[in-house]
């Protein structure tokens, strides 16, 4: 089936108005004589051109545009020893998985192949409640402070005079914040153009922390590998597809499921003591940094595939709700300074776009049990606790805490001086840049130095000239060659 092949069902029975009254007609209003005016006695014409009215949510402020799907994890290899958290348990147990892959900067209805990184976010409905796992497909991130998050932001999305995008905006940003360009380098390499959701990996990006039953905790990045093999777009390709298909990816993904081309992928860790974690060369808490698979090798934890396309779009992947601070015992936070930015900013933003009750929405609606004092609010549907006591302690029975659940995320020490401790630019962030320049394939490289060029010539040589510093720094041929080019077309540069 294609996807633009509509199911033709079986008779589903007569329509009715949104209060389940049968509906005589669905073609004419009601009017007061053949040419006189339309009635506001209609309920269903007024109830269907109200509601019609307000279709729209806010959209996400960020990866907008977006593809899902359900499928499960399965746990391929035991990592009990790590940790308590049940869904990790044993191996060939399995656990209901949600998927969403989005693009970052552009609305909702722009282009699958834009150069972006790519989301990665899947939530697990465990038995001890909901995780979610909210990577991209780059191991890294553009900065290492969530304060910078929403300037980074506004230099991806529109100018606010022109409404339009703005090259200016972003070499300037980045010539302001340069330990950005370890990912701006995998930007505009073809990772930065994917071939569509399935042929990329994913990444937590962060370093997360498993704990165990003893409540000891290990440093941990989940690396999540395609099965379908990697494969990109160069930026020719990219820009062809988006004539042809701007939803290429959303319609790869959701073909390949439909056909029974179940896309997987495997999942690994690379697992790192506190001691090891505290001692490494590179701060594991900056995000700006990959932790070598060379030092701490990738091992095998499971599988994830997806088998099940949404039902309804909306519903399932728009009304989707991923925070990495939806965790369960045995997955931890790090002190992340970005992590911690996380924690607070994805259920905020899901109270403004979709309610305070976003919880409970079949698509956000743990599979564990959800027992509290939580009560009310816009469109609180089920029971809304029923006849429970809506405090707690009580001594009528009702859910109540228990001193038996392992609380993992609260077992670090922290202490220190109150301040605004800056990360501070040296030259150990440029090492990974240039280890990654040199990682690269010739062909890859003048992809690399070509894209990267390519775009920075648009920008007002003013800030053309405040980046270049910046790029020799991490590799003189690699600043060189971008040099030349830009200076090819601008002699005065
Ligand atoms: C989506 C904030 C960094 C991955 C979002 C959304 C917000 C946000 C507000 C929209 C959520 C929604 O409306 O449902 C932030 C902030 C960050 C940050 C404040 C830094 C301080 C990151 C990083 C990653 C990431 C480092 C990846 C490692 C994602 C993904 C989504 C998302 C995958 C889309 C989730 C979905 O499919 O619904 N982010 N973000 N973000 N973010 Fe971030």
């Amino acid at each position: 089936m294609r996807s633009t092949d509509l199911p033709i069902g079986r008779d589903q029975g007569v329509l009715t108005t949104s209060t389940g009254a049968p509906v005589a007609s669905n073609q004419t209003s009601q009017t007061a004589g053949y040419n006189g005016p339309v009635l506001l006695q209609d309920f269903h014409l007024i109830d269907k051109l109200a509601h019609f009215d307000r279709e729209r949510i806010p959209e996400r402020v960020v990866h907008a545009k977006g593809a899902g799907a359900h499928g499960y994890f399965e746990v391929t290899n035991d990592v009990s020893h790590l940790t308590c958290a049940k869904f990790l348990s044993s191996v060939g147990k399995r656990t209901p998985i949600f998927t969403r892959f989005s693009t970052v900067g552009g609305e909702t209805g722009s282009t699958d192949t834009a150069r972006d990184p790519r989301g990665f976010a899947v939530k697990f409905y465990t038995e001890e409640g909901n995780w979610d796992m909210v990577g991209n497909n780059t191991p890294i991130f553009f900065i290492r402070d969530p304060i910078k998050f929403p300037d980074f932001i506004h230099t991806q999305k529109r100018d606010p005079r022109t409404h339009l995008k703005n090259p200016d905006m972003q070499w300037d940003f980045f010539s302001h914040v340069p330990e950005a360009l370890h990912q701006v380098m995998i930007l505009f390499s073809n990772r930065g153009t994917p071939d569509g959701f399935r042929h990329m990996h994913g990444y937590s990006s962060h370093t997360l922390k498993l704990v165990n039953e003893e409540g000891v905790p290990h440093y941990v990045k989940w690396h999540f590998r395609t099965d379908q093999g990697i494969k990109n777009f160069r930026a020719k390709e990219a820009a062809q597809m988006d004539g042809i298909n701007p939803d290429y990816a959303t319609q790869d993904l959701f073909e390949a499921i439909e056909r029974g081309d179940h896309p997987s992928w495997t999942v690994y860790l690379q697992v790192l003591t506190e001691e090891q974690a505290l001692n490494y060369e590179y701060n594991v808490l900056d995000v700006t940094k990959v932790i070598s698979q060379k030092d701490f090798p990738l091992q095998e934890v499971g599988r994830l595939v997806l088998d099940r396309n949404p039902e309804n779009y909306f519903a399932e992947v728009e009304q989707a709700a991923f925070s990495p601070s939806h965790m369960v015992p045995g997955i931890a936070p790090t002190a992340d300074r970005m992590l911690q930015g996380r924690l607070f900013s994805y259920p905020d933003t899901h109270r403004h776009r979709l309610g305070a009750n976003y919880q409970q929405l079949p698509i956000n609606r743990p599979i564990a049990p959800v027992r509290n004092q939580q009560r009310d609010g816009p469109m609180s549907f089920g029971d809304n606790g029923g006849r429970l006591p809506n405090y707690e302690p009580n001594s009528l029975g009702g859910p109540h805490e228990s001193h038996s659940v392992r609380e993992t995320d609260a077992v670090s020490q922290a202490e220190g001086l109150l301040a605004r401790h800056t990360y501070g630019l040296t030259d150990k962030d440029f090492e990974q840049p240039r280890a990654l320049y040199n990682l690269l394939s010739k062909e890859e490289q003048q992809d690399l130095v070509d894209n990267i060029a390519g775009n920075i010539a648009l920008a007002q040589p003013i800030f053309q000239r405040s980046i270049l510093p910046h790029l020799l720094r991490i590799d003189n041929e690699f600043g060189s060659r971008i040099e030349a080019i830009l200076k090819a077309k601008n002699p005065d540069l």
